[in-house]
């Protein structure tokens, strides 16, 4: 999955992407094609959901980040555009999947047509009149799913989704909805009463089981993520698994057609070392863990597991060189974990081929993250009251060497054997990972006040 609603990624960019991933055997490509931030597929019969919607939306969510270039607005894929792709993936033996987030994560629709919300007719009023002054928390970013005009929206919007992608699944969202605006509106209130719902989930489902009927009702098939369940949503909706294989798990038992997609193996959009090297975010997931993903583990009917999926989610991701460096290497062990038979992986024989992949990357000058040559870092407080840096490594023969002097340390300095007393003076540890007689990792400067910083946080969680 890849996020082109949060940060734009060009037609061009789309096609160098698909280049890449069917080299490695993925044979689907799950568009997140809207979102608060964006709107980016043209749709006919709604022209302010590109003019306005791919537009003028304040940008929220994923947390702060600090793009290296200015934004460029107005961003979305035309019908030629779209039939291209598609038409690309086909010629390369992959599927494009297109996904419409919704009820929640509709802020760039609501922004191009206020009446989609739940809240008050004078908050919507304000919207029409000032346009892009509000955010989330004053509209809400959930369709209202009392309005008969939500349900005309959702129609227009699939069916020409749905004559655009010849896929036969059509994903619906449904993921983090809130219900603020929800609880508070009287329309959803007389809507329980009427249907006879008695939770917000409840509603999230009715809402669901309608938009399932829309997209049946043009010949497709419905998927949304795991939170669709929550509400009894019909039998035959195919649910994609994020938060863990939980959701998953219970789909299947109830006879979904399920995607394993969870974050805790398969979520690209997470750093893949140590928060000092990466790009900030608010999780981490390794190579080796990402290895372990098993799309069908033991306990389901496999049979109800249509396959496994990673997902690029990119708050945070503004370029294409970003988009590379994020997937590799953890799409090969994605992809590696999807095309395995059961107990045949071995992380041994995995890395040697990463690193041979990793000169082909090179060659063609994709970008990769290197991460796994870096060690990670932890600090512990011990019995003595010092504190000690402990160093770990995804690869079992690397050396790392190291510095407190603020020098650059080579394969001449200390070696790093055991958990590290940081001189009272120091107030840098620098370290760097080498095979051999060749630097390998990436020469890393961690502050001590970045790993004091650290240890006091472990104190407070304890
Ligand atoms: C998701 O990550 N919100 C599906």
């Amino acid at each position: 999955m890849l996020d082109v609603a949060r940060h734009f990624f060009t037609k061009e960019e789309v096609k160098q992407y698909i280049d890449q991933l069917v080299r490695y055997k993925f044979n689907l490509l799950h568009l997140h094609l809207t979102d608060d931030q964006g709107w980016r597929i043209d749709i006919k019969s709604l022209p302010r959901l590109t003019t306005v919607g791919a537009n003028k939306v304040k940008r929220v969510g994923g947390g702060k980040f600090i793009p290296s270039q200015p934004r460029s607005g107005g961003q979305y894929y035309t019908h030629e555009e779209i039939k291209e792709l598609v038409q690309y993936g086909k010629d390369h033996f992959l599927n494009i999947m297109p996904e419409i987030d919704m009820p929640g994560h509709s802020l760039a629709a609501i922004f191009s047509y206020p009446d989609l919300s739940s809240a008050p007719d004078s908050t919507k009023m304000q919207l029409r009149q000032d346009g892009q002054v509000m955010d989330y928390f004053q509209i809400g970013n959930t369709l209202d799913p009392s309005s008969e005009g939500t349900y005309a929206f959702v129609d227009k919007v699939v069916t020409q989704v749905a004559q655009l992608f010849p896929f036969p699944y059509l994903h619906l969202g449904g993921d983090e909805c809130s219900k603020i605006f929800w609880a508070r509106s009287d329309s959803v209130k007389a809507l329980m009463q009427k249907e006879g719902l008695t939770t917000m989930d409840q509603v999230q489902g009715y809402f669901e089981k309608r938009v399932e009927q829309i997209v049946q009702a043009k010949g497709k098939q419905f998927m949304g993520w795991d939170e669709i369940l929550e509400g009894n949503v019909g039998a035959k909706a195919a649910v994609m698994s994020w938060r863990g294989i939980e959701g998953g798990i219970t789909a299947t038992k109830l006879g979904h057609p399920v995607v394993m997609s969870p974050t805790t193996f398969a979520y690209l959009d997470y750093m893949q070392g140590d928060p000092i090297v990466e790009p900030p975010l608010f999780a981490s997931l390794r190579l080796n863990k990402a290895y372990q993903f098993e799309p069908a583990p033991d306990g389901f009917d496999a049979r109800f597991i249509l396959g496994g999926q990673a997902n690029l989610w990119t708050e945070k991701i503004a370029t294409f060189r970003q988009v590379q460096y994020m997937t590799w290497p953890r799409g090969f062990a994605i992809a590696e974990s999807v095309w395995s038979a059961k107990g045949s992986k071995n992380w041994d024989g995995f890395y040697p081929r990463v690193e041979a992949h990793f000169a082909r990357l090179r060659e063609g000058e994709i970008n990769y993250a290197p991460s796994m040559y870096d060690p990670d870092f932890a600090v512990s407080l011990d019995t003595d009251s010092l504190m000690r840096v402990s160093l770990t490594t995804e690869l079992p023969d690397l050396t790392i060497y190291y510095s407190f002097d603020n020098s650059y340390p080579d394969r001449f300095y200390p070696s790093y054997t055991e958990p590290l007393v940081i001189p009272s003076e120091a107030t840098q540890l620098r370290v760097i990972t080498y095979r051999g007689k060749d630097p390998i990792g990436r020469m890393i400067t961690m502050p001590i006040a970045e790993l004091k910083n650290r240890l006091e946080k472990e104190g407070k969680k304890q």
